[in-house]
Order: C-alpha cells, then structure tokens, then sequence
C-alpha cells in the first residue's frame, strides 16, 4: 500500500544512461517517452504492440522494443519503471516487482497507487517547471501559466542570466502571438533591444522600463550607413556586457539582412544567436487564405523581394523562368512596382488572367487583402489604396482562398467570416486559431 497521506517529496532525475522501463506502448507510453529520451534516459519499453510513433522510434534505435507481455522480472536494471499498460491489474504487478525490488515506479492508472509522481512539466529558457496539484487538468493549466509567465517576462528571470551576447530573433509578421515561445523568452531576458519597423509593437510596450530600446527604423542615415551602425550598436552593447536582442520582422534570414548581422557580431568575437521566425511570406498569405501549395495545382512556390523592378540592373531575379513556369509565385517588398512586375510576368509568358492576391498588413487588425488578376492588379491595387507592407500571390492557388471564403460565409458554416483573428483581439499568448474565430477584412 502506498501511504497518500503524506506529502510527496519533490525531485528532479537525471536520467542519462539510466535504463527506464516502459510497461505498455499504447497512448500513455506515447506520452511519456519523448521526455525521457529528452533526458537521455535508455527506455526499454516491454509490450506486445506499440502505437506508430514509438515504433517509429523503436525503428530509429532511440528505444528497445521487447515484444512481448511484461514478465515478472522485466524491472531488473531499471532505475525507473512506468507502468503505463492498459489493464489495472499488470500496472499493479509492474508497481509491486519495482516495489519489492526497490524500484521507483510511476502507475499512469492510479496516481493513489503510484510511489512516483510525474507533474506537469514545461520549460521557460533555462527554467523547468514542475506542477503536482492531485488534479493532472489543474496541474496541466497552473504549468501553462507559469511557462507563459516566465515566457513574457511577467514572472521574471532576467538579471540572473546571459552577460553579453546578441540574440537575432525572428518576430514574425506582426501579430505578437506569432512570435516563436523562444523568441519571446530571449526578448523577456534583454538588457537592450534593437528593433526593426515592421517587429510587433506591443512586445516592445510590455518591456520594463530599463530595458533600453533602439529604433533601428529611426536611425537617420543611408541604408548601408544604417545596417553598418545597425552592426556598431550590437558589438558595443555586448562588448559591453548587455544581452542584445536584434528583433527583426518575419525570419532575420528572409530579406532580412540578419546574416550580415551575425558575420559583424562574430568577425567581433560577440558570441550570436539565431531564433527563427515565422516569414510574412508564407504566414501573410496564409492569414488571407491562400495557400501556397495545395494538391493536384501547384507544387512549389518562389519568394521574391521585388525591391528594385524587371530590368533594373540590381536585379538577379530571372524573370523570364518565374514567367514561363507555373509556380506560386510570392513578392516581397514588391506594391511599388506592381504594373511593371505583372507586365513583365505576362510578357515572359503567364496568362493575363492568372489570378492575384495582395495582402497588406498581414496578421494586423488592419489587415486587408485584394484579390485581382495579372493584367489588372496594378490598377485594382491602386484603387484600393494597398500600401506597404504587403505581400503578393500570383497563381492559381489564390482561387483556393476565394472558395474557403465562399464556404465561410455560407449559412452552413455560421457567420461571414475570413482566416485570421489578430492578437489583439484575443487573450495575449494563443496562436491563430483555424476555423472558428474568423476575422476578414477585404478592401473596400
Ligand atoms: C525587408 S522584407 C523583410 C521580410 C521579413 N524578414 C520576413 O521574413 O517576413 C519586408 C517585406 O516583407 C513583407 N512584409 C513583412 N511584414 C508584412 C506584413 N505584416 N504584411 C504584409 N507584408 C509584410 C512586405 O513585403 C515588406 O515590404
């Protein structure tokens, strides 16, 4: 009998090269082992079937499958046995062979029965959590606040952390919840932020207020001039001792100049790190609906920056194959030269009539989109007032968008309604959320 009248005692194991037997292959092993493979631990899992991802990591040679029902004697050499079957009664002969052999056993059945306890872990940065509440929803719910705590900076760890450094974070299209959970945590961690234009705002309003923050968008000076001083203020303020996070819209890798970034902290000996992010060329798209793939129509797209035209002697975009193919096609930093982009497309060969999707705003609540076609998206973009930044789709998969929007608002489907509800419009820390909260904004 387990005495549960008592406290648990809370521990943390290191579990590497530790053997971990695993009774049962179903769901709730599928659950547990991840984590004990995160922590290096050897899972030797005893069970006649096993559900496909164990398999597959069975397949892999990151776990031992024995094929078989657990057999009295199965805990010998473990340092931690899960009793994670299906039927009560083996989960209560595996706890009682670890028991007798001074095993600890965890029963995923009967926490009540069980001598070992998992909570309800996550991770913030270097930050573990674990919850133990007598209530796994409670557990699980109580453990969710915390990370995101920790994550915004609401709870804080920073001062007890990095001296110097930089961190290029990606911060994605301009929704604050579409910031990666690593991005936001760095960024909850900076002594100094360096800040691009279109970065999402309102993560830069819920920095403390000695948080020093540069408006890169701001610095006065010529392009090249800009990015060099860009450069100058990350070496200076990690020499100096502070964690820089370079916080650039979208992927820092995507137009985004991020790798002349790291090159000038490394040739400075600043130690550098990269957090990708979510690129407006594919989640701008996507928040309007269109897909940039979709099955039996088109199976590869190009991203483009149109920064300078067809013809400009700047350019390296090889117009000619992206008019003669078929792909998707998704311009960047391109609304300036719409008309002489769409002419050139349709002079390389696509048809006139190829439909077109311009999003501007993506992911913002003023987030609004046009949908046209090649010979006349210039003009219909104009009409509208589409400004930067936005993003265009050519190709066939931009119908796809207007069929999604056809069935959202048809009576079957509830309200009119588009993709893409915007964080400021929900509870801070939820992604977007297909297929129910809808918010579309077309041009009027
Ligand atoms: C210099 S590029 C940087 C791209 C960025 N690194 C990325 O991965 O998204 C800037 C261009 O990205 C596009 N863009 C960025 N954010 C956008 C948004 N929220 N809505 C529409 N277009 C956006 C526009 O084409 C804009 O001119």
């Amino acid at each position: 009998m387990v005495a549960t009248d008592r406290a648990p005692y809370l521990l943390a194991l290191r579990l590497a090269g530790r053997r971990v037997l695993i009774a049962g292959g179903g769901a709730v092993a599928a659950r547990r082992v991840p984590a004990l493979l995160d922590a290096g631990a050897e899972v030797v899992i005893v069970s006649p079937e096993l559900s496909t991802v164990l398999h597959d990591l069975a397949n892999a040679g990151r776990l031992r499958w024995a094929a078989r029902e657990y057999a009295s004697g199965d805990c010998a050499g473990a340092w931690l046995v899960c009793a994670c079957t299906d039927d009560p009664g083996v989960n209560a002969a595996v706890a009682a062979d670890a028991d007798a052999a001074g095993i600890w056993c965890v029963r995923a059945d009967d926490a009540g029965a069980s001598r070992a306890l998992t909570p309800a872990s996550g991770q913030a940065g270097d930050v573990r959590v674990g919850v133990l509440s007598g209530d796994p929803r409670r557990s699980a719910g109580i453990r969710d606040a915390l990370v995101g705590a920790l994550t915004s900076g609401a709870v804080g760890t920073r001062r007890v952390r990095r001296r110097g450094g930089v961190a290029l974070v990606g911060g994605g299209p301009g929704d604050p919840g579409l910031i990666t959970v690593r991005g936001r945590a760095l960024l909850a961690e900076a002594d100094v932020v360096v800040a691009d234009r279109l970065v999402p705002r309102s993560l830069l309003a819920e920095l403390p207020p000695d948080v020093e923050v540069i408006d890169a968008a701001k610095i006065p000076r010529g392009r090249a001039m800009a990015q060099e001083y860009i450069n100058s203020v990350l070496v200076s303020h990690a020499a100096a001792g502070r964690f820089v996070v370079r916080l650039k819209g979208g992927d820092p890798f995507v137009f985004g100049r991020g790798a002349e970034e790291v090159l000038a902290c490394l040739r400075a000996g600043v130690p550098v790190t990269v957090v990708p992010g979510v690129s407006s060329a594919i989640a701008v798209p996507a928040a309007a609906g269109v897909p940039l793939t979709h099955r039996g129509l088109v199976q590869e797209f190009h991203v483009i920056s149109a920064h300078v035209p067809p013809g400009d002697s700047r350019s390296t975009v090889d117009w000619a194959a992206l008019g003669s193919s078929a792909a998707t096609l998704v311009l960047l930093m391109a609304t300036e030269h719409l008309g002489v982009i769409a002419a050139e497309l349709i002079r390389r060969g696509r048809d006139p009539k190829t439909p077109v999707s311009v999003i501007a705003d993506g992911t913002l609540p003023t987030q609004r989109d046009i949908t046209s076609q090649l010979d006349a998206v210039a003009r219909d973009a104009a009409k509208a007032g589409i400004r930067p930044p936005a993003v265009v789709v050519v190709g066939e998969v931009v119908t796809i968008a207007a069929q999604m929007a056809e069935l959202r608002g048809s009576p079957a489907n509830g309200a009119a309604g588009g993709m893409f509800l915007p964080e400021a419009g929900r509870v801070h820390g939820n992604g977007p959320e297909w297929g129910n909260d809808l918010l579309r904004r077309p041009a009027q």
